[in-house]
């Protein structure tokens, strides 16, 4: 890729929940930006025994590994820090402790070289990511699904969303991962209830469909975890439940979200449509659950039937990473934007109303 004159060198930080990660990217809107370096690491395996994500072990984990991340960044990018046009960091939505650990350190990093500091909303983060790799145009519609978060935004760009709907109660991922804690499947429960799923049948139970039908495009999936322990105990035999039945109950599970996410981006597309009248229409996911192959293709199927295009980012970018910070601080500085190092870090930070 050949760089211009407008191009920007930003090292993105992410720490809002158990990804550590830092990177290097170089680019411009308008084009797909190099990725100069990207470093992440995982800690999955320290929060595994309990069966979720822990603030504190998290917060501490950034703290130990963040400064050694963002080194190996710069050194991989082979720059110096005065080769920089600015320092992104997620400045929230998140748990707060991690929040703090990467928004101080850029803070410093800006303050000490000065540069621009970019406080970035993870959610505006993951809602830009598929920029990384394709330079698809605004607008399009965003099916955010994680571990925290469960949204249909409309993206007309940089700090430009329209919220559709979001979940009244679980997100979509933490619905995965409590049903694999249930069935005993470990941590991170979506990739292992997927992989239980290939080998069981779908149409087995029916699971109640959260709001399924009713107007709007809000997501609801605690009645859905309900179901899911209330089969899972009526089948067990001395506390255990047999691998066929596991994979019954997680085939049937996945088909049941798959119904509830068709139904609501259906309704968000209408109104979506009538907000973008005339443009083209363009379907985005993006978060972790976007890994989900079956997911994927019951999405593919839906904009197949409602004219859309349809475009998920690479696997690396759909769950948390440095590079979509990076890339956000880019899309903002090119607006002429960034923020005053006294931006304080937030646990809460709707990306729109
Ligand atoms: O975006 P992400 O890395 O972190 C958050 O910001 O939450 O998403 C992690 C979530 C977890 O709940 C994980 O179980 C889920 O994404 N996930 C999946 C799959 N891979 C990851 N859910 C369903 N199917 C998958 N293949
Ligand atoms: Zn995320």
């Amino acid at each position: 890729m050949v760089t211009g004159p407008k191009d920007f060198t930003v090292l993105g930080i992410e720490t809002s929940c158990d990804e550590t990660a830092a990177a290097v990217l170089r680019g411009a809107p308008g084009a797909v930006p190099q990725i100069l370096s990207h470093r992440l690491l995982t800690q999955t395996e320290e929060h595994a025994p309990y069966g979720g994500v822990v603030p504190e072990i998290a917060a501490r984990a950034h703290i130990r590994h963040l400064d050694r991340l963002v080194s190996e960044a710069m050194d991989e990018a082979g720059l110096g820090y005065a080769d920089l046009d600015g320092i992104a960091a997620t400045a929230g939505p998140g748990l707060i402790g991690g929040v703090i650990v990467g928004l101080m350190t850029a803070k410093a990093i800006a303050q000490a070289h000065r540069k621009p500091l970019i406080g970035v909303n993870h959610l505006e983060g993951h809602a830009l990511s598929v920029r990384l790799a394709t330079p698809l145009e605004f607008p399009y519609l965003l099916l955010l699904v994680s571990g925290g978060h469960c949204q249909l935004l409309g993206v007309e760009g940089p700090g430009h969303y329209k919220l559709y709907g979001s979940t009244i109660d679980d997100a979509v991922g933490e619905a995965f991962d409590k049903t694999a804690k249930l069935l005993g499947l470990g941590y991170p429960g979506g990739p292992a209830v997927q992989a239980a799923a290939e080998s069981g049948d779908d149409a087995r139970f029916k699971f109640p469909l959260p709001l399924k039908g009713r107007p709007g495009a809000d997501f609801s999936f605690s009645g859905l975890k309900t179901a899911v322990r209330l089969q899972s105990r009526k089948l067990a035999v001395d506390g255990k439940v047999a691998p066929q039945d596991i994979a019954d109950i997680c085939a049937s599970f996945q088909r049941t979200v798959g119904d509830v996410i068709v139904d609501r981006t259906t309704n968000a597309m209408k109104l979506y449509e009538a907000d973008v009248s005339g443009r083209p229409l363009r379907l985005v996911t993006a978060g972790g659950v976007a890994a989900n192959t079956v997911l994927r293709a019951r999405l593919e199927g839906l904009c197949q039937a409602r004219g859309y295009s349809f475009d998920v980012p690479p696997f690396e970018f759909c769950t948390d990473n440095g590079a979509m910070i990076a890339w956000a601080g880019i899309e903002r500085l090119a607006k002429g934007e960034a923020d005053a190092l006294d931006i304080a870090p937030r646990a809460r930070w709707p990306l729109a109303g």
